[in-house]
């Protein structure tokens, strides 16, 4: 039954991110799905508020407070979710920085924070998941050891004024995410990404709390709204799920029809 394949019963789930927008979203998704889910952000009132909602889907739910420019403090993460959990199948790295400034004013502390937190975090958090994945024994009905799910942006693709570091992170994430799915393919490890378009977030605020700004934004989207956190939940739990077994070094885009409009 292909529902019974979309279950993510018995499974253990870190979320980067997790403790507000598309991430608690996604980490929402997962649970509802049947998964234990851990998150990780820095601000504790946010992480316990979603705890709260998380734990409403009956399931562990583990708040890790931790800076993700901090890589002994991300890979700590991975570390604690599966001591927690006892095992760790599926990866979300959803947080990310931003950086709204015309590339002609960049600092090289400001590229370098970009950087730890979108890009070096996010493939050694990756490395350290599929160390664990490896670790894990598959059952015969399994085919998979784990799920890698990164996520990513339009500007990944196409260039967006004063987001010039935000873009290339991204843009260097979605190649990552092809080159680990080759070579983890044997190992039966798929890693995707998600693409979202366009969502009222923190993250956009500032472009969406302009309304001049948000009206041309949303006048580009070929199904006329921005997204909703809730938009992503169907692609999260395939992704994460046996129901895509067969699926890897894709970037599922979920972005309300604007890379065909
Ligand atoms: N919103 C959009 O339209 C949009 C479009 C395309 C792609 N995306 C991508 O989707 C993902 C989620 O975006 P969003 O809009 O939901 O963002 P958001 O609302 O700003 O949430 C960001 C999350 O990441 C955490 N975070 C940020 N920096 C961190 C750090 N250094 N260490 C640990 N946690 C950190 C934040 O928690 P703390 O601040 O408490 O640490 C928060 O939970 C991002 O990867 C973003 O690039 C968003």
């Amino acid at each position: 039954m292909i529902l019974d394949r979309m279950r993510l019963d018995g499974k253990a789930a870190l979320v980067t991110g997790g403790s507000q927008g598309l991430e608690l979203g996604m980490a929402l998704s997962l649970a509802g799905a049947g998964a234990d889910v851990a998150i990780v952000a820095r601000r504790e009132h946010k992480l316990a508020e979603a705890s709260e909602k998380l734990g409403a889907c009956g399931h562990l739910v583990l708040p890790i407070a931790a800076d993700l420019a901090d890589l002994d403090a991300a890979l700590g993460a991975v570390d604690a979710a599966a001591a927690e959990f006892g095992r760790l199948d599926i990866l979300v790295t959803a947080a990310a920085a931003q950086l709204r400034k015309p590339a002609l004013e960049v600092t090289p502390e400001e590229w370098d924070h970009l950087v730890a937190v979108n890009q070096r975090a996010v493939y050694f958090m990756c490395q350290r998941a599929a160390h664990h994945m490896l670790r894990s024994e598959r059952t015969q009905e399994e085919d998979s050891r784990g799920k890698i799910i990164n996520v990513v942006s339009l500007t990944a693709v196409g260039a967006w004024p004063e987001v010039s570091v935000y873009g290339m992170t991204k843009g260097g994430v979605a190649q990552m995410t092809k080159a680990m799915a080759l070579e983890w393919a044997p190992h039966r490890i798929c890693v995707n990404a998600i693409g979202p378009g366009t969502f009222h977030t923190e993250l956009t605020d500032a472009l969406y709390s302009d309304p001049e700004r948000a009206a041309r934004i949303v006048s580009r989207i070929p199904m006329g709204r921005p997204g909703h956190p809730d938009d992503l939940a169907g692609a999260t739990v395939f992704l994460a799920s046996p129901a895509s077994d067969y699926v890897t070094g894709q970037v599922l885009w979920v972005d309300g029809g604007w890379f065909v409009g």
